[in-house]
């Protein structure tokens, strides 16, 4: 069934929205499941941006035929190669032979990895492979390439089209969550409904490569932009601006709160009382915007976005197998890998008889770029003593005032 949708006079949604998939990338948890976009535009030539996840090739393809009612594919210009936008192509090529396929070099043999067996000189008419600046012009409609590399992988292009204003923007101002029937930003309370998610999405895919995205937001400052067609999740044609800003402080690792989150793992509830008790007092000292996030409970991507969010931050955790908590130690190591910047720290540690994971956690830290530690570790040796309580208000002291 042809599932499409129109966006402007010529412009068509021609993508699916995937509520099965228990996980991204069978990583991370999507429960509000997630879009993948793809759009074909009808002009004097017909142009497709990218193709579809393996689950719904015949969804997708139903889409394509419908919306180009018998016409020629002119032009299948494929931004993004992860397997979740080019899945489709082998199928879409054989469909329609009569494509010119236009892509970057890199995509162009990644894709070739992906599908060995793939004949290009079979299923295609013309390759193009572009480079930053490259045009096109395919009727009232022109097109220009800009390389995104590491937005999310190398290969990736994003492009301007400027009659109409639009910038297909790849991966970049995506989200995790499917639509619920409105195409639009706008349609939605994008701040309710999806900004945790496209928080937790950007952190966790592109997060890593913020200085890549800075390049992509510079290059595009120049370009007069009405519209921004992502690969995954609603399109932005109001309030643009919100968006970039957004975009702007999570790729400079800036911080939107200046409250406290405490990412914690917890193996009997010993070290989760410590934490309750600190956040109290947090809150007694007049800081209340607090975000507590249980490791033993919840997965680690949903720790790395609220770390995003939050300007300090405290670690708390036993020690393991005279180490880290495991889940902790995934935790720091992923936050790391994220190259997460311009946070304070502070950290508890808990340990029955040879505390250790304090000074891991600091030693991960310790890799990190741009980061600061405040205070002293707290140490815990099984359950918090009472005359314990001045280490503690030394340590909520330090971390409020830093
Ligand atoms: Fe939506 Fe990097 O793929």
């Amino acid at each position: 069934m042809n599932t499409s949708r129109k966006i402007t006079e010529n412009l068509f949604w021609v993508g699916t929205n995937d509520r099965n998939l228990n996980r991204f990338e069978h990583i991370m948890p999507i429960p509000d499941g997630v879009s993948y976009n793809s759009y074909l535009l009808l002009d004097e030539k017909t142009v497709l941006f990218d193709t579809m996840d393996a689950s719904f090739i015949d969804i997708f393809l139903e889409n394509i035929e419908a919306t180009l009612n018998g016409r020629n594919l002119d032009y299948t210009i494929i931004q993004h190669v992860e397997p979740d936008h080019v899945a489709a192509l082998p199928l879409l090529l054989q469909l329609h032979p009569e494509t010119t396929l236009v892509c970057t070099d890199k995509a162009l043999q990644i894709i070739g990895q992906f599908f060995p067996t793939l004949d290009f000189s079979k299923n295609t008419k013309a390759i193009i492979t572009v480079k930053d600046g490259d045009t096109l012009e395919t009727g009232k409609h022109h097109f220009t390439f800009i390389t995104a590399p590491m937005v999310h992988w190398p290969e990736v292009i994003v492009t301007y089209e400027s009659t109409e204003k639009i910038l297909f923007s790849a991966d970049a101002f995506g989200t995790f969550g499917a639509l619920h029937g409105p195409l639009f930003a706008d349609q939605y309370d994008f701040e309710l409904q999806y900004l945790d998610e496209a928080r937790r999405y950007y952190s966790n895919i592109v997060g890593k490569y913020g200085l890549h995205v800075q390049n992509l937001l510079k290059k595009a400052e120049s370009a007069d932009i009405r519209m921004i067609c992502s690969l995954h999740g609603p399109i932005w044609r109001q309030n643009l601006s919100y968006i970039l800003d957004k975009y702007q402080k999570w790729s400079s690792y800036t911080a939107e709160r200046e409250g406290v989150l405490i990412v914690y793992a917890t193996m009997y509830g010993h070290t989760e009382s410590v934490v309750n008790l600190v956040a109290g007092k947090i809150a007694d000292s007049g800081v209340t915007d607090i975000s507590l996030c249980n490791l033993s409970k919840t997965d680690y991507s949903y720790a790395i976005s609220e770390a995003f969010k939050y300007k300090n931050i405290i670690l708390a955790a036993p020690t393991y197998n005279a180490g880290l908590n495991p889940l902790m130690e995934n935790f720091l190591n992923e936050l790391k890998n994220h190259n997460l910047q311009n946070r304070n720290f502070a950290i508890i540690e808990n340990g029955s008889w040879a505390p250790t994971s304090g000074k891991i956690m600091l030693n991960i830290l310790e890799q990190t770029k741009n980061n600061s530690i405040s205070g002293k570790i707290l140490t815990v040796k099984s359950a918090l003593r009472d005359e314990q309580q001045a280490d503690v208000d030394e340590f909520v002291h330090s971390i409020i005032n830093h």
